[in-house]
């Protein structure tokens, strides 16, 4: 018998952190993370062993293999990475889920001011689906995202829930920036190889994750901050009127789970509450849960991205049974908690 491996690429950043304890909690198997830590946080962090080292790579609580590496250079050499693994592991080794997070993503500021960089994603997504169709894993979990649908579709005066369909590859409409080209591409990638190679891949479009651990460079974790720290006035970004659907990370990686239990053909799942809230309601929330009252004071100069954006929750519902279950009150809360104790 062969011992099944789980590929997790970005997995030392938000998403893929959080999916790498889902499956030390929830499997026997081993996970390879790849990850360059040009965001992501060394696993020495936030997996509760020492490690042993090896020459190319960290290996923590005996099932979980690190390499700090730009995956594309991994995804190159994986022949000699497999062979190592085999070797370290003394056994047959067979690749079952592969997650591929690895992506330069950032905040707001980042997608708007650094368009090329994040371009970088093309080449990352191009060299992965290239690796897939070669070393043909079970399955295989692309993240997309919300960035991915038009904005058109998400302006003060035209928008609405966003359905999966309003993605159509015969009839493409501007998404946002690089980051939405990227993930339009690779959404197009993963069809290919699903319906070209015959392999089971499903695609995510997750709307605004977030959750304790998350990078100071996005809203929830910088506002939440802002409380704990009692400032006044508390700082908005833009209006603070737009809207965004925030979904709590372990309903992320629930609804990332059943949709590759369920999607095998390339096609891809909404992941959001369905609720459009704005950023002044979070402010609000916030108070409620600190009992911190502040001014609010809007940063009209900063970058805010389309007006509104929020998800039709119809398919995840229908086909896969799944709705989020950690209200946004119970979710700003972990995280207030979480920064209090810091
Ligand atoms: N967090 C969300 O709510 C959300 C929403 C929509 C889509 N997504 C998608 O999910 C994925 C993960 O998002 P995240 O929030 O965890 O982002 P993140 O920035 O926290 O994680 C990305 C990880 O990839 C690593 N990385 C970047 N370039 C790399 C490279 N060349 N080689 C190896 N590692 C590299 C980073 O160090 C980081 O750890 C991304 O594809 C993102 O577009 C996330």
């Amino acid at each position: 018998m062969r011992t099944k491996l789980h590929i997790v690429t970005g997995g030392c950043g938000f998403v893929g952190r959080n999916m790498v304890k889902y499956l030390l909690a929830k499997t026997v198997d081993y996970i390879l993370i790849v990850d360059d830590l040009s965001i992501g946080q060394n696993p020495i962090t936030w997996l509760e062993e020492t490690p042993q080292t090896k020459t190319q790579f960290s290996f923590y609580e005996d099932r979980v293999i690190f390499i700090q590496e730009d995956i594309r250079n991994i995804l190159r050499s994986y022949s000699s990475v497999h062979l190592n693994i085999e070797a370290f592991l003394k056994a047959k080794v067979q690749i079952v889920d592969v997650y591929h997070f690895a992506a330069v993503v950032g905040g707001r500021m980042k997608i708007e001011e650094e368009p090329l960089a994040v371009a970088i994603d093309l080449s990352i997504d191009a060299e992965f689906f290239n690796w897939v169709v070669k070393y043909k894993p079970k399955r295989v979990l692309y993240p997309s995202s919300s960035a991915a649908y038009p904005v058109s579709l998400q302006t003060e005066l035209n928008h609405r829930a966003l359905k999966e369909d309003d993605i159509n590859f015969d009839v493409i409409k501007n998404p946002d920036l690089t980051y939405g080209w990227a993930k339009l591409t690779g959404e197009y990638l993963a069809r290919l190889t699903a319906q070209k190679h015959k392999i089971h891949v499903a695609c995510i479009r997750p709307f605004s994750g977030f959750g304790a651990d998350q990078e100071a460079s996005y809203p929830i974790t910088a506002i939440a901050r802002r409380f704990v720290n009692k400032e006044s006035p508390i700082d908005v970004w833009g209006s603070g009127l737009q809207s965004r659907d925030f979904v709590y990370i372990d309903d992320v990686i629930e609804c990332t789970l059943k949709a590759l239990d369920f999607v095998s053909n390339g096609d891809a799942i909404n992941i959001g509450s369905g609720k459009q809230t704005s950023f002044l309601e979070i402010i609000n929330v916030f108070s409620k849960i600190s009992g911190h009252q502040a001014e609010v004071r809007r940063l009209v100069d900063k970058p805010v991205g389309v007006m509104h954006r929020y998800s039709n929750v119809q398919k995840a519902k229908e086909l896969l049974n799944w709705t989020s279950s950690i209200s946004l009150e119970d979710g700003l809360r972990l995280v207030f908690e979480k920064h209090l104790k810091a």
